[in-house]
């Protein structure tokens, strides 16, 4: 069985990721494919209940060292349950954010010092990352305006301010910078068609589609 694909996407608040990717999945599933669309933190039951702590509550309510080690036991889950079973199953992948988030909300966002989250995602990550990983690009007050059009403001990181919100969309950028043989920077501003359209534009020059039987 030919191990299958593995597609995070990731970046800030309101990029409308989210959306795209269950349009995405639903697409390749279209050309026949098994996909999995699944989140984070989430995507297992123990990673949803720790879900549960991480994103309610006061913004202060985890300090950023103990958020990301919720984060990382939330991720052993999902993947020892989750991804690690489906991609050995042949199947696509499509995680809505992963450990990219942990670089840039942790890492970026609240200091957490990279060398850290890097030795965490050796242990628990391993060899499972992403085939490819797509980075959702908008200037932070278009996507605050539309998480907040959404009313979903009260999510404790969406609570966060301005500056936090910077932060993260300059560390998604270096990401990308860095890490250019995995990661593809999508233009997140213009319409749900727009988007969709550079997504499986990208989707097609990376990730050559199996022939799939009927
Ligand atoms: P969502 O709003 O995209 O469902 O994600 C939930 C929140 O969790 C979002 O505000 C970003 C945050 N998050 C982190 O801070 N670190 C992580 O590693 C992950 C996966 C998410």
């Amino acid at each position: 069985m030919t191990r299958g694909r593995f597609i995070t996407f990731e970046g800030g608040e309101g990029s409308g990721k989210s959306t795209q990717a269950g349009r995405l999945a639903e697409r390749l599933r279209a050309q026949g494919l098994e996909v999995l669309l699944t989140r984070e933190p989430g995507g297992s039951a123990g990673a949803e209940a720790i879900r549960q702590l991480v994103v309610n509550g006061e913004g202060e309510r985890w300090s950023p060292l103990t958020e990301v080690l919720l984060m990382f036991a939330a991720r052993n889950d999902h993947l020892e349950r989750t991804i690690r079973p489906a991609l050995a199953a042949g199947h696509w992948v499509i995680c809505d954010r992963f450990a990219d988030s942990s670089r840039a909300y942790q890492g970026g966002g609240g200091g957490v010092p990279q060398s850290f989250i890097e030795q965490l995602d050796r242990t628990v990550v391993d060899d499972d990352q992403p085939d490819l990983t797509l980075i959702f690009d908008l200037p932070v007050e278009e996507g605050l305006e539309r998480a907040f059009g959404r009313g979903l403001f009260e999510t404790r990181f969406e609570s966060k301010g301005l500056a936090f919100h910077e932060r993260l969309r300059h560390t998604f950028r270096d990401i990308a910078a860095r890490h250019p043989e995995r990661c593809r920077l999508i233009d997140a501003r213009g319409t749900e068609d727009d988007v969709a359209g550079r997504v499986w534009s990208t989707i097609e020059a990376a990730l050559p589609l199996p022939e799939v039987q009927a």
